[in-house]
C-alpha cells in the first residue's frame, strides 16, 4: 500500500475517534450482514473492520488488530507477550497457532527458590525474570505469511498512527494504570504511563513504541534479530532476566491440530495444549452432555452445582496432565474418552458437594489483577477467528523495554513455580507444568469457534487466567442451550470453581440473588463474592442469519459489523 493510502486509512479511524469518543461510532454496529469484529476496545475493533471492508480477510483484520492493541489497550494488549488462535477458514479447515511464549534457555526448575528451597515471592511476577521469550511478532508474521493477503506494512499503520497520535483513555483504563504506577515507577523509573496523573479524556501518545511499529513494519524480524532484539535483551537483563539472543533467535511459533469435540448439535474448535482450556471445557461440555444440562433450569441452584462439581474435577485434571505438549506425554485422547469420562462421573456423584480435597485428578496409566484480552472475528469470505492474546498480569511484568516503548510479559508464573505452589490466579502446578529450558508455560487461554453443519456460528474467548475456562464455558451454555442472544448472554452474571481453593466464587451481581446464594451454601458450599470475571468478546450467527457480537460492559468491548 502506498503512503498515502495508509495515511488516508489512519485519518479514517482518527476522525471516527474524534468524532465520538464514548458512544458508538458510525462504523460500530452489534449487528451485521456480513463481517464483524468485537475486541476490547473501540479503535481496535475499528481498524479490523476498516481492513475488511478494504477487502482484507479476517487474518488480515487479526493482525492488525493485535497490533492495534498493544496501543490502544497496553495493559494486556502486546508485542512482549504470546496467545493462541482458533481459526475456521473460508476452506473448511479448523486451524490452531500457538504463539505462546517459552521459557529462556537459561531458566531451570530451581530459579524462583531461595537456597532453602523457598518460593522468593514476586520474583515470577516483576521484571526482568519473570519474562517468558514473546511469541506475538513471530506469531503474527507466521500468520501473515500463511493467510494474509493485504501487505504486512499496510496492516500496521492503523497501530503506528495510534502509536503516534495517542488515544484517548478510559476511566477504567486510568484505574488499571493506577494500580500499578508504583510498581511501573520503581522497575522504570520515568516513563510514558506514568510521566502525569492521568484522567479520564486525556490522550496518551507512545512516540518509543511508534517507532518500534515502525521497524516492524518494515522487518519483523528485527524483533528476534538486531535492532529491537539487542534492546529488548539489554532491558530485561539490566532487570534480573536471563535472556540470551539466542532465545530471540530461537522462537518459533507452532501450528497445532486444534481439540474437537461435538456438543449437542455442534462442533466446538478449541485450543490444545500448552491451553489447558480446551480440554477442561471439553470434558465439562461432555459430562454436561452426559448429565443432559438441557434439562435443567438457567442459574438454578442445581444448575450452578451441577456446573461447580465438574469444574472441580476438570481443573483437578488440569494440575496432574497438562504442560507442554513438546516436553510431556500427554494422555488427551484418554482424558477425553467416553470410558474415562463415565468413570469420572460415576465415581463422583455430581449432585452432591464433593469437597475438593478428596477429589483427586483421575487416574490413567502413565490471583491478580486480571489482564488479557480476547478478540472475535468473522469475515465475508466465511473465515473466523478466535484469538487471545497476553502479557499475564495488567501490564505483565512492569518492564517497559527502555527506548523501544512496549511492555514485557510476566508469563514465567504461569509455570508451576515449585510443584504443588499456587500461581497468581490461585492454579496449582504438577510436575508436568515445571520450568524447562525453552519449554512453554501452561495456559488457560480458550479461543473458541462453534461449527454448525461446518459453518462457523459462534467465535468467543475472553481474559481472566483461571476463569476464561469457565467464562468460555458458561458463554456457549447460555448461547447454545438457553438460545439467549450473544449480548444477553454476556450480560449474564459469572460463576466460577477452580477445584483449589474450594470456593464458589461469584461475581457482585449474584448479591441480588440472596435466597440462590443462601441455597447454595446450604449445599455447602464456601461461597465468595469477588471482582467481575473475564471480558467477553464474541459474535453468533441469529436464527435469521445475521451476525450479533457481544461486547462485555465489564470491560470498554466494543462489537463493531457491517
Ligand atoms: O495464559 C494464561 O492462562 C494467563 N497468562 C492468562 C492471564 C490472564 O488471563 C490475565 N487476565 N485477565
Amino acid at each position: 500500500m502506498s503512503a498515502c493510502c495508509a495515511l488516508t486509512l489512519a485519518l479514517t479511524f482518527y476522525a471516527c475517534q474524534k468524532k465520538n469518543q464514548s458512544a458508538t461510532c458510525s462504523t460500530c454496529h452489534p449487528l451485521a450482514d456480513s463481517m464483524m469484529v468485537v475486541s476490547a476496545r473501540r479503535e481496535a475493533s475499528e481498524v479490523g473492520l476498516q481492513i475488511m471492508l478494504d477487502g482484507g480477510n479476517a487474518f488480515d483484520a487479526a493482525i492488525a488488530v493485535h497490533f492495534a492493541l498493544a496501543v490502544v489497550y497496553p495493559q494486556a494488549g502486546n508485542i512482549g507477550g504470546g496467545g493462541f488462535m482458533i481459526a475456521h477458514t473460508q476452506y473448511g479447515e479448523n486451524i490452531c497457532l500457538d504463539f505462546r511464549e517459552t521459557a529462556p534457555m537459561a531458566a531451570h526448575e530451581k530459579m524462583y527458590l531461595h537456597p532453602d528451597g523457598t518460593v522468593q515471592q514476586r520474583a515470577s511476577l516483576l521484571g526482568g525474570l519473570a519474562c517468558g521469550v514473546p511469541g506475538s511478532v513471530h506469531g503474527m508474521f507466521e500468520l501473515h505469511r500463511k493467510y494474509g493477503s493485504k501487505s504486512w506494512y499496510e496492516l500496521l499503520q492503523p497501530a503506528i498512527h495510534w502509536a503516534e497520535n495517542g488515544f484517548v483513555l478510559t476511566s477504567l483504563d486510568v484505574e488499571e494504570i493506577n494500580a500499578v504506577r508504583h510498581e511501573l515507577d520503581s522497575i522504570n523509573g520515568m516513563n510514558v504511563f506514568t510521566s502525569r496523573r492521568w484522567k479520564e479524556g486525556d490522550t496518551l501518545r507512545q512516540p518509543d513504541l511508534a517507532r518500534t511499529l515502525i521497524l516492524i513494519a518494515h522487518n519483523p524480524s528485527c524483533f528476534y534479530k538486531g535492532a529491537i532484539a539487542d534492546t529488548l535483551i539489554a532491558a530485561v537483563n539490566n532487570s534480573g532476566g536471563i535472556l540470551q539472543k539466542d532465545d530471540l533467535l530461537a522462537y518459533r511459533s507452532v501450528w497445532r491440530k486444534p481439540i474437537e469435540i461435538s456438543f449437542l448439535n455442534y462442533r466446538i474448535i478449541t485450543m490444545p495444549p500448552p491451553g489447558s482450556g480446551g480440554l477442561a471445557l471439553a470434558q465439562i461440555l461432555s459430562w454436561l452432555e452426559m448429565t443432559h444440562v438441557q434439562n435443567y433450569k438457567h442459574h438454578s441452584a442445581s444448575y450452578i452445582q451441577l456446573i461447580a462439581e465438574l469444574e472441580k474435577r476438570a481443573y483437578a485434571d488440569r494440575s496432574m496432565f497438562l504442560g507442554d505438549p513438546d516436553f510431556i506425554q500427554i494422555p488427551l485422547s484418554e482424558l477425553l474418552s467416553k470410558e474415562y469420562l463415565s468413570n469420572r462421573l460415576e465415581m463422583f456423584p455430581v449432585h452432591q458437594v464433593t469437597p475438593s480435597t478428596s477429589i483427586l485428578p483421575g487416574e490413567i496409566s502413565f490471583h491478580e489483577h486480571e489482564q488479557t484480552t480476547h478478540f472475535s472475528i468473522v469475515d465475508a469470505f466465511g473465515n473466523a477467528v478466535s484469538l487471545t492474546t497476553t502479557i499475564n498480569s495488567a501490564y505483565g511484568s512492569r518492564l517497559i523495554v527502555n527506548g523501544a516503548g512496549f511492555i514485557m510479559n510476566n508469563e514465567m508464573d504461569d509455570f508451576s513455580v515449585k510443584p504443588g505452589e499456587k500461581n497468581q490466579f490461585g492454579l496449582l502446578g504438577g510436575k508436568a507444568n515445571r520450568i524447562q529450558a525453552n519449554k512453554r508455560m501452561l495456559s488457560s487461554m480458550t479461543p473458541v469457534v462453534v461449527l454448525k453443519d461446518n459453518n462457523p456460528v459462534m467465535v468467543i474467548g475472553s481474559p481472566g487466567g483461571a476463569t476464561i475456562i469457565t467464562t468460555v464455558l458458561q458463554n456457549l451454555l447460555n448461547v447454545l442451550v438457553f438460545n439467549m442472544g450473544m449480548q444477553q448472554s454476556v450480560n449474564q452474571p459469572r460463576f466460577h470453581h477452580q477445584w483449589m481453593p474450594d470456593v464458589l466464587f461469584l461475581e457482585p451481581a449474584w448479591e441480588e440473588w440472596a435466597v440462590l446464594v443462601d441455597s447454595l451454601r446450604r449445599m455447602g458450599y464456601t461461597i465468595q463474592f469477588r471482582s467481575p470475571i473475564g471480558r467477553v468478546s464474541a459474535i453468533v450467527k441469529t436464527p435469521g442469519g445475521k451476525w450479533e457480537g457481544g461486547a462485555d460492559t465489564r470491560g470498554d468491548n466494543v462489537a463493531c459489523g457491517r
